[in-house]
């Protein structure tokens, strides 16, 4: 396949969280998070399955490191557990925590790949949640605690920091359906955790930029809102939707504002945190997996828009509908809307789940996530020709690993792991993105 190109500094990266592959949730003092808490609840995990394992990456992470080096990536995004920093979420660090991350951060170092680090991939410690978490103010200066503890210590080492992962996810699905920790059912009334969340990324900007560190930013999820039919209502009920999942998030960190239509959710006094919020970033990580479908409400419903899956599109096994132009679609609308306030931007997260299986000869067969991802990145240099600054790429994931509250069915690595003996198997996937980002 003819595959375009782009420029030589290009960041080629793998993309990886702690809670979903580090396991050894008891060991090197670290604390209980609300994804324990939650995992260990009946009914929230399908086949009621936990993180206590998941990829043993906690004790495999030299030869994790390994299979990065072949694949011949740049960079490689990890995220650092709280709970192993701070495990009663607050004070002095936990020296263990610490220390094994100065391993992996070496390690990676050493194997010639840039570390990218996130401070948060939803694995809050307990006792933070159980102060009230992200419905309260305070968490976002105990969150700048912590920012300044990883600042001292990893940033001679990381070449770029992204503070929160998705908050939006954390808000909807965290606190406003609850299909996630810590399971929180109260709808729009969860809005006050996105603000929480905002501060506490701005005051972590301020703190790791007070310890030294450079190449700070921010990844959220983002999808192009796509009405069902091209009449007023839905499109209102879009622009909505649009504005609850995207510019909720976008708009206080880039513009210093928060879309009108969300004024009355917000805590009181919110516009006085907007200068704390928007600090100058040096990138804007952008997640993205599908659009998403709305429609007007219909009667009785209390919400002002109503959910439409998006039909006519290949799925991936996690019910994804699979759809490469919605990704420039998305990046050419944020350079149109946020233009010089949009820094440069890297794909932080993008990829697909699918049933890999080992054959019998040892290969991984999927085709399909190959056809993925060139699809994906070709969608990529479209909005670069289109004038998006797009300076990097970050697959979803280096390994198989523990997808929320799905457990461990959807496999999104370019490397099989086979849960029963931890073996690792490159993906037919893998030898793809190898040969690309070493321009083989
Ligand atoms: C993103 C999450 C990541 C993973 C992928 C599939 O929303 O950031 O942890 O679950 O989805």
């Amino acid at each position: 396949m003819e595959f375009p190109t782009f420029p030589p500094d290009f960041l080629w990266g793998v993309s990886t969280s702690a809670f979903q592959i580090e396991g050894a949730t008891k060991e090197g003092g670290r604390g209980p998070s609300i994804w324990d808490t939650f995992t260990a609840t009946e009914g929230k995990v399908a086949r009621g399955e936990n993180a206590d394992v998941a990829a043993d990456h906690y004790h495999r992470y030299p030869e994790d490191i390994a299979l990065m080096a072949e694949l011949g990536v740049d960079a490689y995004r990890l995220s650092i557990a709280w709970p192993r920093i701070q495990p009663t979420g607050s004070g002095r660090p936990n020296p263990a925590g610490l220390s094994f991350y100065d391993k992996l951060i070496d390690a990676v170092c050493e194997a010639g790949i840039a570390p990218v680090v996130t401070l948060y991939h939803w694995d809050s410690p307990q006792v933070i949640e159980d102060d009230g978490g992200w419905l309260s103010r305070g968490t976002a200066d105990r969150f700048a605690e912590y920012a300044a503890i990883l600042g001292a210590r990893f940033a001679d080492r990381v070449k770029l920091w992204i503070p929160l992962n998705e908050p939006m996810v954390m808000s909807i699905y965290g606190y406003a359906i609850g299909e996630y920790a810590p399971g929180k059912t109260l709808l729009l009334d969860a809005i006050p955790t996105a603000h929480h969340q905002a501060l506490a990324h701005g005051k972590a900007v301020q703190a790791l930029r007070a310890a030294g560190a450079t190449g700070v930013g921010t990844a959220n999820n983002h999808s192009p809102v796509w009405p069902a039919a091209d009449t007023p209502a839905d499109r209102a009920a879009g622009a909505w939707l649009d504005a609850l999942i995207n510019r909720l998030y976008a708009d206080p960190v880039l513009l210093g504002s928060y879309p009108e239509e969300l004024h009355p959710y917000l805590p009181e006094g919110f516009a006085d945190d907007l200068p704390a919020i928007a600090q100058p970033l040096d990138f804007y990580g952008v997640n993205y997996y599908e659009p998403q479908g709305v429609a007007a409400p219909g009667e009785g419903n209390p919400l002002p828009f109503e959910l439409r899956p998006i039909e006519g599109y290949p799925m991936t096994t996690n019910d994804s509908p699979i759809v490469p132009h919605g990704l420039r679609e998305l990046l050419v609308s944020f350079h149109e809307r946020y233009r010089d306030r949009l820094p440069p931007v890297h794909i932080t997260e993008n990829g697909c789940s699918f049933a890999d299986e080992v054959d019998a000869d040892g290969t991984v067969r999927d085709p399909e996530r190959v056809d993925f991802l060139a699809g994906h990145l070709g969608a990529v240099r479209e909005a670069m020709d289109a004038g998006v600054d797009v300076r990097g790429y970050f697959v979803w994931s280096l390994l198989d690993n523990f997808e929320w509250s799905k457990g461990y069915a959807p496999r999104f690595g370019l490397v099989h792991v086979d849960y029963e003996t931890q073996r690792r198997t490159p993906k037919d996937s893998f030898h793809w993105y190898r040969k690309l980002v070493r321009h083989e």
